[in-house]
C-alpha cells in the first residue's frame, strides 16, 4: 500500500517538474550529420524530438513558409511554430513562452559554433530570425 502511495506520488511529481513541452517534429535528409547533431542537442535539452528522414526537406520549407534566403539544412515544427536550422534550445523556449504571432524562428545557413554545429571551439556569430506571418523577419536574438 506504502509503495503504491509512493508511485503515485513520483508521478505527480514527475509531472509537475516536466510541464507539457510539445513534441518537434524534424524533417532532414538521412545523410545530414549536423541536423543529427541539432537533435541530440535538443534531446540534451529535455525536447522530445520525432525525426522524420525525407528526400525533399524543401517542400517542408515550402509548407511552413521559410522565407527565400533564410533556409538552411533542416526544418522542423514545434506547437505550430516553424523552425528552421541550428536555433539554439533558449529560443525555442522563448518562442514557446512568448507565443507571438508569427510562423516562427530561423537560423539562416549552418553558422560554425551554433547548436549541432561545433568545430573546435570556434564560433562565429549569427542571428535567430523571427518570421511574421506576413513573411518578413526581424531579429529576435544574437548570437
Ligand atoms: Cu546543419
Ligand atoms: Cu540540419
Amino acid at each position: 500500500m506504502k509503495s503504491i502511495v509512493a508511485s503515485f506520488l513520483a508521478i505527480a511529481q514527475m509531472s509537475w517538474a516536466a510541464p507539457a513541452v510539445p513534441v518537434i517534429d524534424v524533417y532532414k535528409s538521412p545523410t545530414c550529420g549536423c541536423c543529427k547533431g541539432w537533435i541530440d542537442y535538443l534531446r540534451e535539452n529535455g525536447f522530445s524530438v520525432r525525426s522524420h528522414d525525407t528526400d525533399n526537406v524543401v517542400q517542408h520549407k515550402v509548407r511552413f513558409g521559410v522565407p527565400s534566403g533564410y533556409g538552411s539544412c533542416h526544418t522542423a515544427e514545434i506547437g505550430g511554430y516553424l523552425v528552421e536550422g541550428h536555433v539554439p534550445a533558449r529560443e525555442i523556449r522563448r518562442l514557446l513562452k512568448e507565443s507571438p504571432q508569427a510562423r516562427g524562428l530561423t537560423v539562416p545557413a549552418m553558422p560554425i559554433g551554433s547548436p549541432g554545429m561545433e568545430a573546435d571551439g570556434r564560433k562565429d556569430p549569427y542571428k535567430v530570425f523571427l518570421v511574421e506571418r506576413d513573411g518578413s523577419v526581424q531579429t529576435y536574438a544574437q548570437y
